[in-house]
């Protein structure tokens, strides 16, 4: 076993030593989400900190717990706080609670965020359920050898968000709404927001938003075989599409406003895959 496989282990023991029965689903908490914590019955809830090897979220408003429970029911573990490039983590760090999922037997896995709208029939407090992604930026979460226990070296792209489940949120929206957005999330490494300039080519590559993170996380969990689900907060227009300014102030903002919203929607999608 190499050093990281090793750590790995360390981590799993430490939190199969916590939690008896290890939830299939993973969800991990972005921007505005994170009061669906307060929604885990049963819950048990470990802190990065006491967990080892685990990273440290630095970023204010990102909690920072590992919280294992129930969702109407359903058996969960809710990551509330992630890891991000920005920060200052290689992307094995961003990346390492997915494969910890994976040890563990989750065999799903739900991505939320916060994104600027790059769509301009999109707006502020949309719900976008992510098809797919763009990360031509960036470096690989799988560079570096293959981690032969987890996947292949060269994995198919064609379906990183599961098309059941994406039917699944489909419906659900429909449902909640009369109506329902997709598209392609683009991943940029920030932590700045992005120029116009940029997201004019991002639009022309066919980008639909744009956000800083998800990506590694989504990389991650499809080479393990993980199913994944992605849905997005449009929490405000990217740079340029219109004159206003962006801050992490409107991020927050819409973000919360969304909340209600996105939390039934989450809860929805948990009961009819749970
Ligand atoms: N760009 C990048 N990340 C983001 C944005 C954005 O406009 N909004 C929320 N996260």
């Amino acid at each position: 076993m190499n050093d990281y496989m090793i750590k790995m282990q360390e981590t799993v023991d430490y939190i199969r030593g916590k939690v008896n029965d290890i939830p299939k689903i993973a969800i991990i908490l972005g921007s505005g989400l994170g009061s669906l914590a307060d929604d885990i019955e049963e819950r048990i809830t470990l802190s990065y900190k006491e967990i080892p090897n685990f990273p440290i979220s630095t970023v204010a408003g990102h909690k920072g717990e590992l919280i294992f429970g129930k969702v109407d029911d359903v058996p969960i573990i809710a990551m509330n706080g992630r890891f991000h490039y920005y920060e200052g983590y290689d992307l094995k760090e961003t990346t390492y609670p997915i494969r910890i999922f994976k040890l563990l037997g989750v065999e799903t896995l739900i991505l939320t965020n916060a994104a600027g709208g790059i769509n301009e029939t999109f707006k502020k407090g949309d719900l976008m359920i992510i098809n797919d992604q763009l990360s031509f930026f960036a470096e690989s979460a799988l560079r570096g050898p293959n981690m032969n226990e987890f996947g292949d070296r060269f994995i198919d792209m064609s379906t990183t968000y599961d098309k059941d489940y994406i039917e699944i949120l489909k419906d659900i929206m429909l449902n909640l709404t009369g109506d329902y957005k997709e598209g392609v999330y683009a991943y940029m490494k920030g932590p700045t927001y992005e120029t116009p300039a940029e997201i004019r080519a991002l639009r022309t590559m066919g980008a639909d938003a744009v956000g800083m993170s998800t990506v590694p996380e989504a990389v991650v969990a499809h080479h393990s075989g993980l199913k994944v689900a992605g849905i997005t907060c449009i929490t405000n227009m990217a740079a340029g599409v219109t004159n206003e300014k962006l801050s992490h102030e409107e991020v927050k903002e819409t973000a919360s406003k969304a909340e209600v919203n996105f939390k039934k929607v989450i809860h929805e999608f948990i009961k009819k895959i749970g």
